[in-house]
């Protein structure tokens, strides 16, 4: 049975990892109406890896015979002035989520709740690749900020970018 600090915990960042989803779906359809359709490809790539990431946490808390609870979910800016700001913001929203996914650690640790603290290290591991992913982006389009040749270089590169199934949800479907 889960403690129901942790269930709160893990309900809090299932919401929250939808949530994200819907900033990505914003920022993709951004992308769409402006015609850069590799970085909407990205975009759309991230949406489905956010949703997988509350999917392992739905998986995870029922596992633990908790329940998943699912509140509102705020709406995302809708307002964003070019690829630059775009992931800008979705660096700082990394930010965000790792220092989120580093608290419920920090609890795991607090309660003694060692089954969770080894779940939770995968999402260590992968908001370390969410940082990286997203700022190494925002660092190159600071370069190309004066060369559309570049952007849409960058564009292109980013239709290149294709989903895989996170190895938790493989490992479940292995059963
Ligand atoms: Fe689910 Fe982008 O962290």
């Amino acid at each position: 049975m889960i403690d129901q600090r942790m269930q709160d915990a893990i309900n809090d960042q299932l919401n929250y990892e939808l949530y994200s989803a819907y900033i990505y779906y914003s920022m993709e359809s951004w992308f769409r109406n402006k015609g850069f359709l590799g970085f909407a490809n990205w975009m759309a790539v991230q949406i489905k890896e956010e949703m997988c990431h509350a999917q392992i946490m739905f998986n995870y808390v029922t596992d633990r015979n908790g329940r998943v609870l699912f509140k509102g979910i705020d709406g995302p800016n809708n307002d964003w002035d070019s690829p630059l700001h775009i992931f800008q913001a979705a660096y700082e929203h990394e930010q965000i989520v790792s220092s989120r996914i580093n608290a419920i650690m920090d609890l795991a640790i607090e309660i003694k709740d060692h089954a969770t603290a080894q779940w939770l290290q995968w999402f260590v591991g992968e908001q370390v690749e969410e940082e990286s992913n997203t700022s190494e982006i925002a660092g190159r389009l600071e370069w190309a900020k004066d060369s559309p040749a570049v952007l849409f270089q960058l564009d292109t590169e980013a239709a290149a970018r294709v989903f895989t199934l996170p190895a938790p949800l493989v490992a479940a479907a292995a059963g």
